[in-house]
């Protein structure tokens, strides 16, 4: 083979190779164009060098240097290549971020209403003088019913209506796990459930506080209910309690006025009514209503919950006594008083945490 001859397919070669590693469009292009240029087995540089064999020998010299240059040459234009797609894709994804645009906004998230409700109505209480406390809600058997004068064969206690637990509290000395050795521990041993109220914070406190007694408390109560638009197995209740010299159903009144006027911050236009009722922990019981004027002009009233002069039988079980202290209680649901305030018509729409609902309080 002529030297001018294996020349020039060199030349042809570079030019080529620099050709498709420039058109390469995308990583996959460039390392198709390598292998076909620079593949060790058959790529086309393999290929000349064959050729190199077949020179005149006195030429060899000549032509093997050139073939290395043209070698060098080639492997520098697929790397310049490889660089210029590594930057290309950098550069690229710079350009995908404009700082000049502006900011995103933050998504905050919310107080649920409910929460947003009891806040509100600790704050309103504590400025009427009432500490809020907190109490289980697993209750045993004494603070649920029998401190509350809620008797053994007290409707109030039917299994139907109640969230009992398939536990019992054993009695002391009895170690969990262990078989009770005595059909004496079996006996003693109290149902426990969810609690149905949060009257059972009344109890607790009174039995670790000697009076006077002024506290709130808020939390979650149980009853099997099935969920519709105004019922749901699990639902909020604020407890109030004021024991002391000389209380009554007027200081009752009052507090649950100023309450639902400082609430609903309607002023002189909210009324608070009661009508006769019944509730073994008080005596007398009272239902409360609430007066309410949309802003539509329409006016009604709105149930809140129940409420009364703690029964002495009440204040006995927690060592107080009936003769020298006097205290009223009351128990409203928290649920219809947010709802009321929102005008939220389902109380199933509280709990099922739709964003699209919980972002508009
Ligand atoms: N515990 C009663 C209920 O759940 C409400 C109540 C509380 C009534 C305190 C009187 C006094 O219905």
């Amino acid at each position: 083979m002529a030297l001018a001859e294996f020349l020039a397919d060199l030349d042809a070669l570079v030019a080529e190779a620099d050709a498709a590693f420039a058109a390469a469009a995308d990583d996959a292009a460039l390392e198709a164009a390598r292998i076909e240029y620079l593949g060790a087995k058959a790529g086309r540089l393999k290929d000349v060098q064959k050729g190199l064999g077949k020179v005149d020998k006195a030429d060899k010299p000549a032509a093997g240097k050139r073939f290395n240059e043209v070698k060098q040459s080639i492997e520098a234009a697929f790397a310049a290549a490889q660089e210029r797609r590594a930057n290309g894709a950098a550069t690229h994804q710079r350009e995908a971020f404009d700082f000049t645009l502006p900011g995103q906004p933050v998504r905050l998230g919310r107080l649920h209403p409910i929460t947003q409700t009891i806040a509100e109505m600790k704050d309103i209480m504590g400025r009427l003088g009432f500490t809020a406390v907190e109490g289980p809600e697993i209750e045993d058997d004494w603070h649920n019913f029998e401190a509350l004068n809620i008797p053994r064969s007290h409707p109030a206690r039917d299994p139907l209506d109640n969230f009992y637990l398939a536990t019992a509290q054993l009695a002391p000395g009895d170690s969990p796990g262990a078989k009770s050795k005595s059909s004496d521990a079996k006996a003693a041993a109290k149902p426990l459930l969810l609690r149905s109220q949060t009257s059972t914070v009344q109890i607790r406190v009174m039995e670790s506080t000697p009076p006077p007694v002024r506290i709130i408390s808020l939390g979650r109560v149980y009853r099997p209910d099935t969920a519709d638009a105004t019922h749901y197995p699990m639902f909020h209740q604020i407890e109030g309690l004021l024991v002391d010299r000389g209380v009554t159903m007027a200081d009752l009144k009052s507090v649950l006025r100023l309450f639902c006027q400082s609430y609903f911050a309607g002023g002189d236009e909210v009324h608070v009514r009661f009508r006769p009722s019944f509730f073994p922990f008080t005596e007398p019981s009272v239902e409360v209503d609430m007066s309410w004027t949309n802003a539509a002009g329409e006016h009604g009233w709105l149930e809140m919950g129940g409420a009364g002069m703690v029964d002495p039988n009440v204040l006995r079980a927690v060592g107080y006594d009936p003769e020298e202290v006097t205290g009223f209680a009351f128990g409203l649901g928290v649920e219809r008083i947010c709802m009321r305030q929102h005008g939220i018509t389902d109380i199933r729409a509280l709990y099922e945490n739709d964003v699209r609902f919980l972002e508009q309080f």
